[in-house]
This record gives structure tokens, sequence and C-alpha cells, in this order.
């Protein structure tokens, strides 16, 4: 069994798929990582040095290199789902659980972190709303669990995630 986190930036993704994976007994895997390590570059370099869409190439390369493993719970970067064929190949991995919190949750969280490139502008809430609105109708369509975590803390987003997989 796989779990896969998808959501926006700062929804949570990282901290929730920790905590998840050690109340699982899981390993923990983020695809942001992945693409960093096979790369070795950070994703900021990757960014800048060869653009956004050889990132998002890489993006859909990690999936197909994850295919067929097992026993994760999976965190994606926050434009993950953008791709239909990603979700496709996410859906063969596992669950896609959505980690959500509004604009200026996100804002408080991702203020004076500088290593997501989308967000290093002037007015980061600005771009968070018009990304976030941009983004909304697909997360909602590709989530088969929807969590908001701006009223929940990481144990209870993780225990609520489990309680939805022991539902199932
Ligand atoms: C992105 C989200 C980032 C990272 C990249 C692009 C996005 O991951 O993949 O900076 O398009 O939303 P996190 O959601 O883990 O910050």
């Amino acid at each position: 069994m796989n779990i896969i986190l998808v959501g926006f930036m700062g929804s949570g993704k990282s901290a929730v798929g920790h905590k998840l994976a050690e109340k699982l007994c899981l390993s923990y895997l983020d695809t942001d990582q992945l693409i960093e390590e096979a790369a070795g570059l950070s994703i900021k370099q990757i960014f800048a040095q060869k653009g956004e869409q050889v990132f998002r190439d890489l993006e859909t390369e990690v999936l197909q290199k994850l295919q067929g493993s097992d026993g994760h719970v999976i965190a994606t970067g926050g434009g993950m789902v953008l791709r239909r064929e990603n979700v496709e190949l996410l859906r063969k991995l596992g669950p896609l659980v959505l980690l959500w919190a509004g604009p200026e949750v996100i804002f408080q969280r991702i203020k004076g972190q500088t290593h997501r490139p989308l967000l290093n502008v002037p007015d980061p809430l600005v771009e968070i709303k018009k990304i976030l609105a941009g983004r909304k109708a697909v997360y909602d369509k590709v989530a088969d669990l929807k969590v908001d975590t701006s009223k929940l803390n990481v144990a209870q987003a993780a225990e609520r995630i489990e309680q939805w997989l022991a539902s199932k």
C-alpha cells in the first residue's frame, strides 16, 4: 500500500506525511527530494538553470520510476497533479489525499522560506491566491479524501487520514 499526499505548497504534506508514515509503519518519500537527488541540483537550481518545463518533466519521470513500488507515504510537489498523466500514474500507486489550507494560512507558513521558486516574488500572498485559484478545481477533482489542515495540527491531520484508511 502507498498513500499519496497532494496539495498546495505549505499545505502540510511533509509534516503530515512524516507523521502518517510513522503511524502506519510506512516509509516516507518526497517527489521533490527524489528529483533533487536524481538531478544533483536543488529545485531552485533546476528552475533557474533549466526552467519549469524541465522540472515538470522530471516530476513525471519520478512517478514512472516509482511504479510498482509499495509501502510508502508519497508527498508530491504542489504542481504534480496539474498533468493528467501524473494523476494517472499516482492513482496506480495509491489513494490521493488532498491537504488543504486557505491562502492566508499558507502565507503564514511559507513566509521567510526561499526554496520555492514560484513564491519568490515581491508579493507572495497575492501569488498564492492567484496560483491557488487556478489549481483549486484540479485539487478538488483528484482528491479521494480532503483534509483541511488549517483547523488541525499535524497529529490530528495524520489521525484523520488513518481513520479514513481504516474505514475504506
Ligand atoms: C511547486 C511546489 C513545490 C515544488 C516546486 C513547485 C508547485 O513543492 O515542487 O517548487 O508548483 O506548487 P511543495 O509543494 O512541496 O512546496
